[in-house]
């Protein structure tokens, strides 16, 4: 090896002498040699260019801090040893092609906060044992095709906190072994799908701060390997498609810090080998009931800092592993027990900062305020006054029942409320209820569907039930239901409306506008026929009658125009014309007999 330094030393002459240094036993000027580490720390030493004389059998290299602007061809060649290189920290906006050339055995190359630019194709060749490659910190604006061709055996690639705008479709060519992708800061307005589809091996993928607003479906397809999933800051993303994790089974994902408005179920239901997820800083408001139950093996949730106001009951259904559950600083004034899947397993659980009532619906919490792990973070009380800003673990054991205490629902004016009213008449049942906590009330048509808020008959802020222009087929008996976690209570009313009045002039609502649609019993095509048309039977068979008719009419007023005319010019029959009248005034109204008949009198 030597002899072959040496060789080269005397073909290249003085390019040589001025370029590169390489001699066993030297130490560059101004760094520092350490024979028994083989180490050259050259580190903070002012350097405006890379020192030559480096110790030949050189394994670490330090040029970190200094002010190096360039590295030029095969600056480095001779170090046959070396495995790290650092040039971090310096002012490189230019590496020449083949700038690494001949270090064969490197396995670590940092080139981290510098003015890289652009990574010409070819700059990395010769580096095939490299492991670890650092770029981040740099202003580099796209990977161009093949410029990782032959850094076959990279593992780690940092790319962090560079301007990217573009990955180009082959630019991770070559990189069969690279396990881990870090992205931070880059101006990338679109996943790189098709470059990141190279990276058969990677487990680990980790997407900071970019202005994505939508993960598209297949977002990251071919990823098999793929363990370790985190998208975070990313402040414009507000949709997830739900096909965009397929092909993915992920063990922990983050979709943290980003503008998620609703938890994105139908994407993660595949992943169940999920251990852990976070859906941190995004704003929220809901979990919805019994969505997530297909990740069986998730155990630890995290939904801190996001602004929650409702778990609904049900809502970590299924999620059998669930250790940790972390709610910190959301806006949840209550956590049910009725919410996870079993209350054995849950290990830590942080429900701080979270304006809590404390109230029965909290009981399985402060009752295990000595065996819940919160972190360090005891939840605090926010309600009732008497109890404000007290810790879970200042509750002696013999308060709680007179504490943690709720009223249970109870419907205020129970007196019978009847209605009988003549259609197109509107009519409100009231029913108030109360208790603690707030109870929710619920109304039940009298087909025994929920009413919801919206349309024609539709349930009122404060609880009110109001029938807008009520139709006959309204009638019937309709029931309250008021609850809360401590008990239920309920009425019915009636309401019979008699038709015939004049009055019937109503605003087009469908069925689907007032009603919650009953349990999905029918198929979709019976559940279309179903639909109640906007228009009655007999309007249908007027509108059906009206058209034949105008044909009809069409047809006889055509026939008489062509009778008349053809009494008047009773001459000339035989033109071309006659024929083709008819024909076009039948359009495609079928080949009557009366058709057939008009045209052979004409002829
Ligand atoms: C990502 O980049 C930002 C600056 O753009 C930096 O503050 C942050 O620490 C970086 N995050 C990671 C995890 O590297
Ligand atoms: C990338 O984004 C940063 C701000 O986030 C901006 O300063 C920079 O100019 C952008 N670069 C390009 C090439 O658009
Ligand atoms: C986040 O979403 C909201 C609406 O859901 C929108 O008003 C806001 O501009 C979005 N923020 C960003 C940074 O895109
Ligand atoms: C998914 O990953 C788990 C371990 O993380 C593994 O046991 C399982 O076989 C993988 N499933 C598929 C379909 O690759
Ligand atoms: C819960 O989330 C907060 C906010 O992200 C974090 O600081 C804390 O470490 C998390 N707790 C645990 C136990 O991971
Ligand atoms: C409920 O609200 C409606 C309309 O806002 C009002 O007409 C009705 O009187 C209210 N009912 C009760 C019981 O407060
Ligand atoms: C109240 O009704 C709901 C729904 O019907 C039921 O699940 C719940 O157990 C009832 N609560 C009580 C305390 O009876
Ligand atoms: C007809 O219905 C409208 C709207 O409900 C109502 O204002 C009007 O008083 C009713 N007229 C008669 C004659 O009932
Ligand atoms: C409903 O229709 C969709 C496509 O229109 C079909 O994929 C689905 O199987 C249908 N569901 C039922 C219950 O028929």
């Amino acid at each position: 090896m030597f002899v072959e330094s040496v060789g080269r030393w005397v073909a290249w002459g003085i390019l040589l002498q001025v370029g590169l240094g390489v001699s066993a036993g030297s130490c560059p000027p101004r760094c520092s040699c350490r024979l028994e580490t083989k180490e050259v720390i050259c580190s903070g030493k002012h350097l405006n260019s890379i020192p030559e004389g480096f110790p030949g059998d050189a394994k670490h290299v330090d040029l970190s801090y200094n002010k190096i602007r360039t590295v030029g061809r095969r600056q480095f060649s001779g170090l046959h040893e070396l495995q790290d290189l650092d040039l971090s920290d310096n002012m490189i906006s230019m590496i020449e092609v083949e700038a690494f050339q001949g270090l064969q055995n490197l396995r670590t190359l940092r080139i981290k906060n510098n003015r890289l630019k652009i990574l010409p194709v070819g700059v990395f060749s010769g580096l095939s044992g490299l492991r670890f490659l650092d770029l981040s910190q740099n202003e580099i604006l796209v990977f161009l095709d093949y410029t990782f061709r032959e850094t076959v055996n990279l593992q780690t690639l940092d790319a962090e906190e560079n301007d990217l705008v573009f990955i180009s479709q082959r630019a991770f060519f070559g990189l069969q072994s690279l396990q881990e992708l870090n992205i931070n800061r880059s101006n990338l307005t679109s996943i790189p799908t098709e470059a990141l589809s190279q990276l058969q091996s990677l487990t680990y993928l980790r997407m900071l701060r970019l202005t994505v607003s939508t993960l598209p479906n297949n977002a990251f397809r071919r990823l098999h390997r793929l363990r370790t999933l985190i998208l975070a800051n990313w402040p414009s993303l507000d949709t997830v498609a739900g096909n965009s994790l397929i092909g993915l089974n992920l063990t922990a994902l983050v979709i943290s810090s980003c503008n998620l408005s609703a938890v994105p179920y139908s994407a993660l239901r595949h992943l169940s080998y999920l251990r852990f997820l976070d859906l941190s800083y995004n704003p929220i408001t809901v979990i919805q009931g019994h969505l997530l139950r297909d990740l069986l093996r998730l155990q630890e949730l995290h939904l801190a800092g996001g602004n929650l106001l409702r778990i609904v009951p049900g809502a970590f259904k299924g999620l059998a592993s669930l250790r940790m559950l972390n709610l910190t600083s959301n806006q949840l004034t209550t956590l049910e027990e009725s919410t996870l899947h079993s209350v054995g397993n849950l290990q830590v659980l942080r429900l701080d900062g979270n304006p809590l009532s404390c109230d029965c619906r909290l009981l399985w919490v402060v009752r295990r305020r000595l065996r819940l792990n919160f972190d360090g973070r005891q939840p605090t009380c926010s309600s009732p006054d008497t109890v404000r800003q007290r810790e879970f673990r200042d509750f002696s054991e013999k308060e709680l029942p007179r504490v943690f205490t709720c009223r249970p629902a109870r419907i205020l004016d129970r007196r019978p409320q009847e209605a009988r009213v003549e259609d197109g008449t509107t009519v409100l049942f009231s029913c108030k209820a109360d208790g603690d906590p707030a109870p929710s009330v619920t109304w039940i048509s009298s087909h025994r569907n929920v009413v919801s808020p919206a349309g024609r008959i539709r349930v009122l802020p404060n609880g009110t039930l109001e029938v807008r222009f009520a139709q006959v087929h309204d009638s019937g008996t309709y029931q309250c239901l008021a609850g809360n976690a401590a008990g239920n209570d309920s009425i019915t009313v009636g309401l019979y409306v008699k038709g015939g009045s004049r009055n019937r002039t109503i605003p087009f609502f469908t069925e689907e506008d007032w009603l919650e649609p009953p349990i999905p019993q029918a198929t979709n095509s019976s559940a279309q026929l179903a639909k109640p048309y906007p228009f009655d039977a007999k309007t249908l068979i007027i509108a059906t009658t009206m058209g034949f008719l105008s044909f009809l009419s069409s047809v006889a007023i055509c026939f008489i125009f062509m009778f008349f005319w053809s009494q008047s010019k009773g001459q000339i029959k035989h033109t071309a014309t006659i024929d083709f009248v008819p024909r076009s005034s039948m359009g495609g109204g079928g080949d009557g007999g009366d058709g057939g008949r008009f045209t052979m009198k004409l002829i």
